[in-house]
């Protein structure tokens, strides 16, 4: 049966990375999939997540099988970091978590409860309308659940700016049964997020819309701050009757390859939620039962514990200072290198990620000849500059425009 198979091609973001790592060239520059680096290209385990991982190790007295909804702690400690403890939804009781293997485990677990959930809506077709751009695997994730992707205007790759307008304007004719991806902060791919007010006004509409919101928060604590980051997510939960929110701890607590994040689901009421929630368990059994325990507990000992949750703060204020700091690096250093584009728009937007704004030639210019590595669309992932290679990078990119 294999036999009937074509290949698939290689992954946009993760086949880069194999590319890079065949790469002799010794000053290549990665700026593909979004992993925080530090200054030597290093990415380093934090120190909190070495102490709690020891204090788990030393500690743990058995790998008995944790149940669907993964560490209890966990849930409560990572939901509590989103919604903000006094959020009036969880002081309602009605939110409830699972802890989910990864960002992508959360997302998947969502796509397949909304296949469920769509089933008894008036037309039964399940829709997600998502970002233009969006996150290279949100379409297909979706469409894998089958569930149908729809696309909002978002960034305007001319301006380098917001298409605030007509994103309104698009979301004011999706109706009740469909369902709106929005990024919480740092938008993936094009760090270009919605300003304060511009939150309230898609919270407002929302509500009289009447869709269901599914807020990806993979970054919070890389765009201002752990509570800046989560005011969308925040209000929203504290405005609307059903939401989901999919969150990871790959990127802010560097727990990338354990796999660690968490579907958040709101119920218009206790009994409501409970009912939702009893599909959102028998979806996770159906894909892979029972989450992986170990970044929990080391999130969970971290969280729990004032003096470690001190040190993650500390730790994760430096990893986004590093990567603002890059930004104002890279365009300073443009300019230096005589460049007369203007790439202010870098300094200004948000998280791990910017459109250089080049066409696919001179990407594939710019790997071919200088070694650099960065997504078809040029989306740069910013932790990968430090000051050992923003002169060849700033060069290379004069060289091509
Ligand atoms: C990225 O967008 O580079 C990251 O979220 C990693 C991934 O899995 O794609």
């Amino acid at each position: 049966m294999f036999d009937t198979l074509t290949a698939m091609p290689a992954d946009p973001i993760l086949g880069l990375m194999n590319k890079y790592r065949e790469d002799p060239r010794a000053n290549k520059v990665d700026l593909g999939v979004g992993v925080y680096k530090d200054e030597l290209g290093h990415t380093p385990i934090l120190t909190c997540v070495k102490k709690a991982e020891q204090y788990r190790i030393d500690t743990e007295e058995t790998k008995v099988y944790i149940g669907p909804t993964g560490s209890a702690d966990f849930n409560t400690l990572l939901s509590q970091l989103a919604f903000g403890n006094d959020n009036p939804a969880l002081l309602a009781n009605r939110v409830r978590t699972v802890s989910t293997p990864g960002g992508t485990g959360s997302l998947r677990v969502a796509a397949d409860f909304i296949k469920r959930a769509s089933s008894s809506t008036k037309s039964g077709e399940a829709v997600i309308w998502v970002s233009d751009p969006t996150w290279a695997n949100h379409t297909g994730l979706f469409e894998a659940a089958g569930v149908t992707v729809k696309t909002y205007p978002y960034y305007d790759y001319d301006t380098k700016s917001l298409k605030f307008d007509e994103m309104k304007a698009a979301l004011s004719n999706v109706g009740p049964d469909d369902v709106v991806l929005l990024h919480a902060c740092c938008h993936n791919p094009s760090g270009m997020d919605l300003t304060k007010e511009q939150w309230d006004q898609i919270i407002d509409l929302t509500k009289e819309q009447g869709f269901t919101p599914l807020i990806d928060m993979a970054y919070q604590g890389f765009g201002d701050g752990v509570d800046e980051d989560a005011y969308g997510v925040r209000k929203m939960a504290a405005t609307v009757n059903n939401m989901i929110l999919c969150s990871s701890c790959s990127k802010n607590f560097g727990l990338y390859r354990e796999r660690i994040g968490a579907c958040s689901i709101i119920g218009k009421d206790t009994a409501s939620v409970n009912i939702a929630f009893s599909v959102l368990l028998y979806v996770v059994r159906c894909i892979y039962s029972m989450p992986p325990a170990h970044g929990a507990a080391i999130v969970e000992t971290i969280l729990g514990s004032q003096e470690l949750k001190q040190e993650w703060l500390d730790e994760l204020t430096v990893m986004r200072d590093r990567i603002n700091g890059n930004r104002a690096m890279l365009v300073n250093k443009l300019k230096e290198k005589g460049v007369t584009d203007n790439f202010d728009f870098i300094a200004q937007q948000k998280g791990m990620f910017s459109f250089l704004g080049v066409n696919p030639q001179q990407v594939a210019q710019l790997q071919q000849d200088y070694g650099i590595y960065m997504v078809d669309s040029s989306r740069i992932s910013i932790a990968g500059i430090g000051t050992g290679n923003v002169d060849h990078l700033a060069e290379s990119i004069a060289k091509i425009l």
